[in-house]
């Protein structure tokens, strides 16, 4: 199996990267954002409980987070291997993932983290907002989401780091560019 974290601060281009990732390597993608605004737009009791949190931009809890994670994997539809973006994103969610990979008898292939600095990643997101509209893009989420990417987060890369399993990849230039530095990573 092919098991890649996209690991990367709030803007980076995970889901941008993730798209182009996904025509090319047949992977189960498991997006938890996309996965709670879903949850969202369908008004679910879990939907509202993370509405609440992801409109401040604070993480939702892990417990939450976790119970989400196991069901996704259970019905993944391919055993080629799992694509995960904005997950984990806690020590916590890091190590529950690693125990599921390894009770289906794998484990996972690659940690990338794209690299972007935050001036960056601000004009993106507050430019997203224009395109996409969504509620936490606003200029005082956005810095609460950065902060809390520092603070529990960020963590989770030094964890990969330790075990020699994270590869950090620039993250501007163009969406190509980006998409080039990645497959050159996969195709060792
Ligand atoms: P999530 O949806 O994961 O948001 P995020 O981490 O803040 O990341 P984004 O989706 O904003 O950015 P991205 O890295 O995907 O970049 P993108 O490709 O879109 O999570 C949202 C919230 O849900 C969290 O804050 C939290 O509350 C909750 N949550 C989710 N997962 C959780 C978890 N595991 N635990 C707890 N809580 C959780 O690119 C951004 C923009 O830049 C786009 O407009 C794109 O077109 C553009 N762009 C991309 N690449 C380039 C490029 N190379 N050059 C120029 N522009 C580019
Ligand atoms: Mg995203």
């Amino acid at each position: 199996m092919l098991n890649i974290i996209l690991f990367g601060a709030p803007g980076s281009g995970k889901g941008t990267q993730s798209k182009i990732l996904l025509q090319n390597h047949q992977l189960e993608y498991i997006s938890m954002g996309d996965i709670l605004r879903q949850q969202i737009a369908q008004q679910t009791p879990l939907g509202l409980e993370a509405k609440a949190l992801i409109d401040k931009g604070q993480l939702v809890p892990d417990d939450l987070i976790i119970k989400i994670l196991e069901k996704r994997m259970a019905e993944a539809k391919t055993t080629n291997g799992f694509l995960f973006d904005g997950y984990p994103r806690t020590l916590a969610q890091a190590e529950i993932l690693e125990q599921l990979l390894t009770k289906m008898g794998t484990s996972l292939s690659y940690f990338i983290s794209l690299e972007v600095p935050e001036e960056e990643l601000t004009k993106r997101l507050l430019n997203r907002a224009k395109i996409e509209g969504r509620s936490d893009d606003t200029k005082e989420v956005i810095e609460q989401r950065f902060k809390e990417y520092e603070a529990k987060t960020k963590p989770v890369k030094d964890y990969f780091a330790q075990k020699g399993k994270m590869i950090q990849i620039v993250g501007t230039g163009t969406e190509a560019d980006v998409a080039e530095r990645l497959d050159n990573i996969l195709r060792k």
